[in-house]
């Protein structure tokens, strides 16, 4: 069976918590697209080329140190404008969303660039500020000693450069489903996904 779950949405909007648990649920496959990014841009580092990185990323490079950390995003947005870095990154992800037994992918471009006939797509957004809370939180629990107006600078500048760029751009694909979590719990708005997923499988 073939099945493309496509999450995409703003930083820290809740894809990766959504998409973990809808993979888990149906025992589809879970690729979080901007480990990849973040990867690349950690790869080469502030001097190197990211286009040579991109090309040779191997699956290592997603194990770094840190790649959760806000200059990781910083780092990964800047390398994520480049076509050519995008290009490189292309048939793995296509390769990952068709793999039998089914898969959920989370990102920026999935529904609209990577697979634009997925089965389910997701556009999943919240508020800045309930963004920049929930990130804060997650950042704090790890001993990153960043604070939530700083988390919340870097959301709005990656969120601003990725929707701004040409390759590629952060936003929703016209048949998107648009999912706004910024007054759900988890376990809600995990409850909204599972459902339009069963939709389409039945
Ligand atoms: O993948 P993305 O950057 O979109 O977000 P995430 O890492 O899934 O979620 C960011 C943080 O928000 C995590 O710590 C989640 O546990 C939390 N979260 C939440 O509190 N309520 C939700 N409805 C969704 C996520
Ligand atoms: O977890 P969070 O939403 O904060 O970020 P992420 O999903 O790990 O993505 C980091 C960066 O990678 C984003 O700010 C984008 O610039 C880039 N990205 C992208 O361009 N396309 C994707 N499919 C996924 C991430």
């Amino acid at each position: 069976m073939r099945f493309t779950v496509a999450i995409d949405g703003p930083a820290a909007s809740g894809k990766g918590t959504i998409g973990r648990a809808v993979a888990a649920h149906f025992g589809f496959a879970h690729l979080d697209t901007g480990l990849l990014y973040r990867a690349v841009g950690a790869k080469a580092g502030p001097e190197g080329d990211p286009v040579a990185a991109a090309r040779d990323l191997v699956p290592e490079d997603l194990h770094r140190d840190d790649l959760r950390s806000a200059g990781a995003g910083q780092a990964a947005s800047r390398v994520a404008a480049i076509p050519e870095v995008r290009a490189a990154l292309v048939a793995f992800q296509r390769s990952f969303a068709r793999r039998e037994g089914g898969a959920v992918l989370d990102g920026r471009d999935i529904g609209t660039v990577i697979c634009p006939d997925a089965e389910v797509k997701l556009y999943v957004i919240a508020s800045d500020g309930v963004r920049a809370r929930r990130r804060w939180l997650e950042l704090s629990a790890k001993g990153d000693p960043i604070t939530e107006d700083e988390v919340l600078a870097d959301l709005k500048a990656r969120d601003r450069r990725d929707a701004e760029r040409e390759a590629a751009p952060m936003r929703p694909a016209k048949d998107a489903v648009v999912l706004d979590t910024t007054e759900m719990t988890i376990e809600v708005a995990v409850a909204r996904a599972l459902a339009e997923v069963e939709a389409k499988l039945a």
